[in-house]
């Protein structure tokens, strides 16, 4: 049975992409995701769509690499995390749809709980920051606002999940309602150092503990593929939340190992071992993939807007036709021309949590070029970053050796450079970028035996290229300040 299965629902696309055993990619299959936004600030996603999507994915990884549903060993489970979807047990349905992570609707809860003086015990259990972002109160808006919602989630009637737990309970026809614990650190009702749901944060959410999954390891056998699916009677053996996994899939599992992954948003992730460590700079703990019997930390950055700040170029401002032609505008000038742009178009997320800030370009002159809006939203991803590096620098008081990173924005050869010249720090890029897909797979594989240990699956990792910094340090740090400068703009417009 030569191959792994990867499902990596993501916020935009769920794809299928197949795996052999080192690790190289046979073949990927992918389905749009419908995005929907209500009312401003909010987003959602049809569950059924995402489960249609991501099973007709499976169909058709298979055909297109010509092999048989046997030879595929092992199944793992990648998603987009926070995002929350709660269905009637007994009919499958959802009473609601799917919430998606950037979506803002609960600011105004979180500003309560934060009243209420939670801050500091939500950081103490959660290692988070009371933030929209995560699925506690998106969980509560929906039992607050679907008619009987409450009351059937008290009879016990409701389920909640994120992405994972929804996938798995339909891959199982209902038989599963679990997730795994770096899915569970996401949510704001988990206690990350004693490794349980945590009945006081249930309790000031009015959540019934009845809802939630059961929460295991990220390299397990779940279960199985139901028999009248395509892939019955496969193991489903790896489950990680998609930044989780693709820090597993860079093998960044000794302390002090990062990565960043340039997708839709760009989260940093750093191993600090089987310690977790409290963030003072607004970084958030969260779990890292659990392979054995400890738990293992992570310190994490999230930045909301990332390659979508490429995305509003194609899309809002029709500058260029496709997300791989921004390199090639932005080398139509030499530098930014003075212009910086915040992409604070939800928000900013850390270090800064506010929501209220929204996005802006200051510098603009007559010489202003589209080749400079250009530079500037791709500099924009890389300042986004480095501010993340300063403050978990701060938090683990040494600094990385070298940034991993992976995404759909690590191809982007003129990013990188910059990363690591504002940085000053060696940017690496792996042979295999699909990294979360990877890690999902390697999960799977080590749950059932299809790779040995962690030393087998760590010799896999290949460079594709590393870009050295090559700004003076004078030059990155004025820089650095005009950005800065321009961030402290952009906070509380909305308030
Ligand atoms: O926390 C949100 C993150 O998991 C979403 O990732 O790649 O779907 O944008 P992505």
């Amino acid at each position: 049975m030569p191959y792994v299965l990867a499902l990596d629902e993501g916020t935009t696309s769920a794809r299928a992409i197949l795996f052999d055993v080192e690790g190289k990619i046979v073949a990927v299959a992918q389905h749009e995701i419908t995005q929907s936004y209500p009312q401003s600030g909010w987003v959602e996603h049809d569950p059924l769509e995402i489960w249609s999507a991501q099973i007709g994915t499976v169909s058709e990884v298979i055909a297109r690499a010509q092999i048989r549903p046997s030879d595929v060993a092992a199944i793992g489970i990648t998603n987009q995390r926070e995002t929350t979807v709660v269905w009637n047990r007994q009919t499958g349905q959802p009473i609601y749809p799917a919430i998606v992570w950037q979506d803002r609707r609960t600011a105004p809860l979180c500003e309560t709980l934060r009243q209420r003086g939670l801050a500091d015990i939500v950081r103490e259990k959660t290692g988070l920051v009371i933030d929209s972002y995560f699925s506690g109160t998106k969980i509560a808006w929906i039992l607050d606002h679907v008619p009987g919602a409450r009351a059937a989630a008290e009879r016990g009637e409701l389920a909640f999940g994120t992405i994972d737990t929804w996938l798995l309970w339909k891959l199982t026809d209902g038989k599963l309602h679990v997730t795994d614990v770096t899915n569970a650190s996401r949510t704001m009702l988990y206690d990350i150092t004693r490794g349980c749901w945590d009945d006081q944060l249930l309790a000031e959410l009015q959540i019934p503990r009845s809802m939630l999954p059961e929460v295991k390891p990220s390299s397990l056998v779940y279960g199985e593929v139901a028999p009248h699916l395509p892939l019955a009677g496969v193991p489903i053996g790896g489950v990680a939340g998609d930044q989780q996994a693709a820090l597993f899939g860079q093998m960044c599992v000794r302390p002090g190992m990062a990565k960043n992954t340039y997708g839709t948003g760009c989260f940093l992730l750093r191993s600090t071992g089987t310690a977790a460590l409290m963030s003072q700079h607004k970084m958030l703990t969260t779990l890292a993939a659990q392979t054995g019997e400890s738990l293992e930390y992570a310190l994490e950055g999230s930045v909301f807007i990332g390659g979508a700040i490429v995305q509003w170029l194609r899309d809002g401002l029709k500058l260029i036709r496709s997300s791989s032609e921004v390199e090639s505008l932005a080398q139509t000038e030499r530098d930014n021309g003075g212009l910086y742009l915040v992409p604070a178009l939800a928000g900013l997320g850390a270090p800064h949590w506010d929501p209220h800030a929204r996005g802006l370009m200051i510098g603009i002159s007559r010489g202003t070029s589209a080749g400079h809006i250009a530079r500037a939203a791709l500099e924009s991803i890389a300042f986004q970053v480095a501010d993340l590096l300063d403050a978990m620098n701060a938090d683990a008081r040494e600094p990385i050796a070298e940034l991993r990173v992976d995404g759909g924005g690590s191809a982007n050869n003129l990013l990188l450079q910059f990363q690591a010249d504002i940085l000053g720090v060696r940017v690496v890029r792996p042979a295999v970028i699909e990294t979360t897909a990877l890690g999902a797979a390697y999960l799977a594989g080590l749950a059932t035996g299809f790779w040995t240990s962690r030393e087998d699956i760590a010799a896999q990792w290949q460079v594709d290229r590393a870009f050295e910094p090559l700004m003076s340090r004078v030059h990155a740090w004025e820089k650095r300040q005009r950005w800065a400068d321009a961030v402290e703009r952009s906070k509380r417009w909305e308030e």
